[in-house]
């Protein structure tokens, strides 16, 4: 459902967010603004703010913020529009029905339809394995240990045998063929005509985040092949964009998730407790499954198979994990093949202390990398030092650098010296095989090898993250001395902030100044991504303890300095400058000029 601007601004300026945080977190006033514990990471002293002039919250410790949508979303793990849907309850406002045209509305439709019937047809199989000629389905999970519970819980369903079933119930239920091919839930046979995609299969309904069904696995109950039958993607199954259990998972308020291969792994997880399971759909882990799993936790732990192919599914995986700011464990389950079977063979305790064991995911890494050298060889030796030095070079920070370069010094028995200089070498490279980097940035190698080329994240050089921090301090002074912006808008235009997400929201900021106050939470609730409401409450949230009167001015005017002249050369690297265009640039140099003269209202 999408709701119109002032729909959302209404729900939000109707829900202050002092009350509504108050109610999860002990908030204490100092100053202006309140003060508690984070409930977004753990911590003993309170780093959390709200405030209630600019309507956000931000966590000076973890960086958590937004306004008072993402407050719920975060807090309840749920969509924006399941956000706004709460809090317009809590307010009493009620929303408006769908508003959409012609093929929007037809394409919404069609969606909904073809959940409809996924919904009847997973009530048909559920049905079915309830019912004597489901007795071989039922045996066959009760084989597998699964109890009552379990089984209704995941809504586990039988297909039986004839290859027709499913299309003759909703064809009774009138359901057309045009609606069916939609679903996935049949092939078509040239002779036959629609026959059913599954059958004399155990059904697995799969489960958007909403617990809505998008789709079905199907397992034969014995040897056959394919084991697993899965349905194709369609309209509302994308297969890349869904994890199976991850309706019940992101309930369940651990600080990580575990990521298993399949779909009966994580059916005996939740059934053993660890209900903070899921899997992906038969497919390998993307990076869209990745900022999904971010929208729920920091740390994800890799419980893939034990075999090759697991290990190479996690080599896989741990780069894109990564790369969504995701840390990452590997779950070594030797000797067993796979968590249902470890979990049957050593119980929920053991399975926990393996967890507790888990290695972080670069030591697995190294192990990997490690069996694929002959350590006894000098040579071969020193070419296995390098490609760990090389994947050192990947860590973003300098300290995380320096730590893995202690681990591996102390775990190798050699010299640390040694391998930081090899390390500073695969930065180099770095540096100098990176295409279009300029002077100081600092950027890890591109990597050839598949596993680790996802943590060659692109970083700015400092210079930028400093632009990036002024251009920041004024949007954040803007909000809190709004006074300040008819000098303000004078030297510092819209286009002089960075591209993308500064420049949005200072745009929003100076158009609300321009018509009157800033109201920042609201610019927050432009942006529906969690992820982006966080960056966007950073914006105004950039700190500088401590200053006021003169030093706070000249801070401005400094700030004010640094932002137009990179906005000048910007404006510059234009060509064919017309006359307009130059008389504002010399302006602009004599704004600069006598900026150390202006006079700041505060
Ligand atoms: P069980 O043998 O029932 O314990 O299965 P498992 O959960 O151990 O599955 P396995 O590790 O063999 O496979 C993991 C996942 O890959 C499954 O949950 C399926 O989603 C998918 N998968 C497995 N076999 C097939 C197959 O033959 N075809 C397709 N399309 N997917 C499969
Ligand atoms: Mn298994």
């Amino acid at each position: 459902m999408y709701y119109p601007d002032e729909v959302i601004e209404e729900v939000r300026s109707r829900n202050d967010i002092v009350d509504v945080v108050s109610a999860y977190v002990k908030l204490k006033r100092s100053g202006g603004n309140l003060f508690g514990l984070c409930p977004f990471h753990s911590e003993k002293s309170p780093s959390f703010s709200v405030s209630p002039s600019k309507q956000i919250y931000y966590c000076f410790g973890c960086g958590a913020g937004g306004n008072v949508i993402s407050f719920v979303m975060q807090y309840e793990n749920c969509s924006f529009q399941e956000a706004v849907q709460t809090l317009a309850d809590r307010a009493g406002i009620s929303l408006p029905e769908e508003e959409q045209d012609g093929a929007a509305r037809q394409e919404h439709s069609l969606r909904s339809q073809i959940l409809e019937v996924n919904k009847m047809a997973a009530a048909f199989y559920y049905y079915q394995l309830r019912s004597k000629s489901g007795q071989p389905g039922m045996d066959y999970l009760k084989g597998r240990e699964l109890s009552d519970e379990t089984i209704h819980g995941f809504g586990l369903g039988y297909a039986g045998k004839y290859s027709d079933s499913l299309y003759q119930y909703l064809r009774s239920k009138g359901i057309g063929d045009q609606l069916l091919r939609e679903t996935g839930l049949m092939v078509f046979d040239e002779r036959k005509g629609m026959l059913d995609k599954f059958w004399n299969r155990v059904m697995f309904p799969i489960m958007d985040v909403n617990s809505k069904v998008i789709g079905f696995g199907g397992r034969v109950m014995g040897d056959g092949k394919p084991k697993y039958l899965n349905s194709p993607e369609t309209r509302v199954f994308d297969k890349s964009r869904n994890l199976y259990g991850l309706n019940f998972a992101r309930r369940s308020r651990k600080k990580v998730m575990i990521v298993c291969e399949g779909y009966m792994d994580v059916i005996s997880m939740h059934q053993a407790g660890f209900v903070n399971s899921v899997a992906s759909l038969g497919t390998a882990l993307t990076s869209q499954h990745a900022s999904l799993l971010k929208r729920y936790t920091d740390e994800v732990v890799l419980s893939y198979d034990s075999d090759g192919a697991g290990i190479r599914a996690a080599l896989r995986a741990i780069p894109l994990l990564k790369e969504a700011g995701l840390r990452s464990e590997v779950l070594d389950l030797s000797p067993f093949k796979d968590p249902d079977e470890f979990i049957k063979a050593k119980g929920n305790e053991a399975f926990q202390e393996r967890i507790d064991q888990a290695q972080g995911s670069f030591f697995f890494e190294l192990k990997v990398v490690e069996s694929r050298y002959n350590m006894a060889d000098p040579e071969s030796k020193t070419a296995f030092f390098r490609e760990i030095a090389r994947r050192i070079a990947g860590f973003e920070q300098e300290v995380e650098r320096e730590n893995y370069i202690e681990a591996v010094a102390q775990k190798y028995h050699v010299s640390f010296d040694g391998l930081r200089r090899m390390v500073g070498t695969e930065l180099m490279k770095g540096i100098r095989t990176a295409p279009g980097v300029s002077g100081s940035a600092d950027l890890p190698s591109s990597e050839s090898s598949s596993f680790s080329s996802g943590s060659a994240r692109k970083r700015g050089s400092n210079a930028d993250e400093g632009l990036h921090r002024s251009q920041c301090m004024l949007l954040t002074w803007l909000t809190e001395y709004p006074q300040i912006y008819p000098v303000l808008r004078e030297y510092v235009a819209v286009e002089d902030y960075s591209e993308g997400f500064c420049r949005e929201a200072a745009a929003m900021l100076y158009e609300q100044l321009e018509n009157g106050e800033p109201v920042p939470a609201r610019i927050i609730s432009h942006f529906t991504e969690a992820e982006d409401q966080k960056k966007a409450a950073a914006l105004f949230n950039t700190s500088e303890p401590g200053l006021a009167g003169e030093e706070l001015k000249k801070a401005m005017r400094e700030t004010i300095r640094k932002v137009m002249e990179s906005g000048q050369k910007n404006a510059g690297t234009d060509t064919g400058m017309d006359m307009a265009a130059l008389k504002r640039m010399i302006e602009r140099k004599k704004k600069l000029e006598n900026l150390g003269r202006l006079e700041i209202p505060l």
